[in-house]
């Protein structure tokens, strides 16, 4: 499925949709795959485990969670089984939780009995010292530190770096047919590069989008170290970009010019003594991490949000509406967007809100029980992984692993819908992909 882009509009349904659920979601939903197939597998005779089937040993219920849609694999157990049951999926003893307060005790309030869990490949990727691997001290570290950076303060001035990056893309979408998500991946791409770097562009810069590019293609790839695999060229990529990323920081440390972005932020933490300064090797992984978390994700969201405002006439139309009343202000004041005028957009914040909602694109967090937990009434044993209920509405998680980057996600957000509706019209042009 493309998109064809015109000054006057059209779009895209069904077998897209397919395609934008596959692709974030893979992401974790993958790599989930790879990961748990040996667990310890201890169950004392006298404690309750929830409620469900564990299915044929080994397997589980894998085949039958590929055999029906994933959401009616999960909803037809919750009805028959209640908000926590267990179920064996993906190589791995999982318990689900599906109410809003369940999920609340795994994500905040006994956070520190669940670890987040993520597949070994993806953290030598990404790199192990990235915080979403972490708990405790380093992460709370960090986490400050990131959300320093990303705070609604931090960003208002980025806003019209981030206007001249839409309007170089805009001219290229122009009387062609694209494919929405790979656009908005690029477009979502840049926005993360100049979030970590500081709008001004380093020497370094072209060979560092280079070579995530190539450690991406790897990041959902069996995690088979052999010449010629993705796996192995992605993890070749992951040591240049570990060599070049170190030249800029050691760069940026001897000239004392800390420069911008959130590497900025990591390399001005060193005020106090050298004993608390973060390592090369822990900035450089918590700037992929960063990279990673910021830009498939919210290329995903706007690809769902031009689908939806495609998919309703009305909507587009009033959003159009709200964005020209703002456009020809500034077009009077002969000015560019600022930060105050991405506050007055109150109905295509909506659209964004509702898309966060509807589209779930991170259906699951996973989280792993760090020792054996009682549990609403049930024993949930060490090493069991607890996914929460898709569509429960925290788009953006819960608690100390929540994510920092959501007002920049709803900024970028804003920002392409105020240039794109008022002057492009989306063409949905069906490819048939059934060949490929
Ligand atoms: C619409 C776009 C986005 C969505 C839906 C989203 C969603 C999420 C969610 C659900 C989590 C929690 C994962 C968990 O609990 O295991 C998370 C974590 C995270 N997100 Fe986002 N995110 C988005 C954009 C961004 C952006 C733009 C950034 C860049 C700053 C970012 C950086 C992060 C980081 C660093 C974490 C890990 C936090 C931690 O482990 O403490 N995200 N995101
Ligand atoms: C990056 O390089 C440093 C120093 O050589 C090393 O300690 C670290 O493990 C490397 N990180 C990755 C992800 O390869
Ligand atoms: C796009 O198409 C319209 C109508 O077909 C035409 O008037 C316009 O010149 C085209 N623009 C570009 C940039 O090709």
């Amino acid at each position: 499925m493309q998109l064809s882009l015109s000054p006057p509009f059209a779009f895209a349904s069904s077998r897209y949709s397919q395609v934008v659920f596959l692709m974030v979601p893979g992401v974790l939903f993958c790599c989930f795959l790879l990961l748990f197939v040996f667990l310890q597998w201890h169950r004392p005779k006298d404690k309750r485990l929830p409620p469900g089937s564990m299915g044929w040993p080994y397997i589980g219920e894998t085949l039958k969670l590929y055999a029906e849609n994933p959401n009616s694999f999960f909803v037809n157990r919750q009805k028959r089984f209640g908000d926590i049951f267990k179920t064996h999926i993906l190589g791995c003893p999982c318990v689900m939780i599906s109410s809003p307060e369940a999920a609340r005790i795994v994500l905040v309030t006994r956070a520190h009995l669940f670890k987040p869990t993520y597949p070994t490949s993806k953290e030598k990727m990404i790199g192990p010292e990235a915080l979403f691997f972490h708990q405790g001290a380093y992460h709370s570290k960090l986490k400050k530190l990131v959300q320093a950076s990303f705070l609604p303060s931090a960003i208002r001035g980025s806003v019209s770096e981030i206007e001249q990056i839409v309007l170089r893309f805009l001219p290229s979408w122009k009387n062609t047919t694209i494919n929405a998500l790979q656009e908005m991946k690029r477009y979502a791409f840049d926005v993360a590069m100049i979030s970590a770097f500081g709008e001004k562009q380093d020497l370094e810069t072209e060979g560092i989008k280079h070579l995530y590019h190539s450690l991406e293609k790897g990041y959902n790839s069996m995690p088979l170290d052999l010449p010629g695999t993705p796996f192995h060229k992605a993890m070749k990529a992951r040591k240049l970009l570990n060599e070049t990323l170190r030249k800029l920081i050691q760069k940026r440390r001897q000239s004392r010019r800390q420069g911008g972005g959130l590497l900025g932020v990591l390399l001005g933490d060193n005020d106090n003594e050298k004993l608390n300064q973060l390592s090369d090797s822990q900035i450089a992984d918590n700037i992929i991490g960063v990279i990673f978390a910021a830009h498939d994700t919210t290329a995903s969201v706007l690809t769902w949000i031009l689908k939806y405002l495609h998919d309703n006439e009305d909507l587009l139309e009033a959003v159009t509406r709200e964005q020209e009343g703002i456009r020809s202000k500034i077009v009077e004041a002969n000015r560019g967007l600022t930060w105050d005028d991405t506050r007055r957009m109150p109905l295509t914040s909506r659209v964004i809100q509702e898309t966060l909602r509807t589209a779930s694109i991170l259906s699951f967090t996973f989280r792993e029980a760090v020792e054996d937990v009682e549990f609403e009434g049930y024993f949930i044993p060490r090493g069991w992984k607890v996914p929460q209920k898709p569509n429960t509405y925290m788009p953006f998680g819960n608690g100390v692993h929540s994510c920092p980057g959501s007002e920049l996600a709803k900024l970028e957000m804003l920002i392409l819908l105020h240039h794109l509706t008022p002057t492009y019209r989306l063409v949905l042009a069906l490819i048939d992909w059934g060949s490929h």
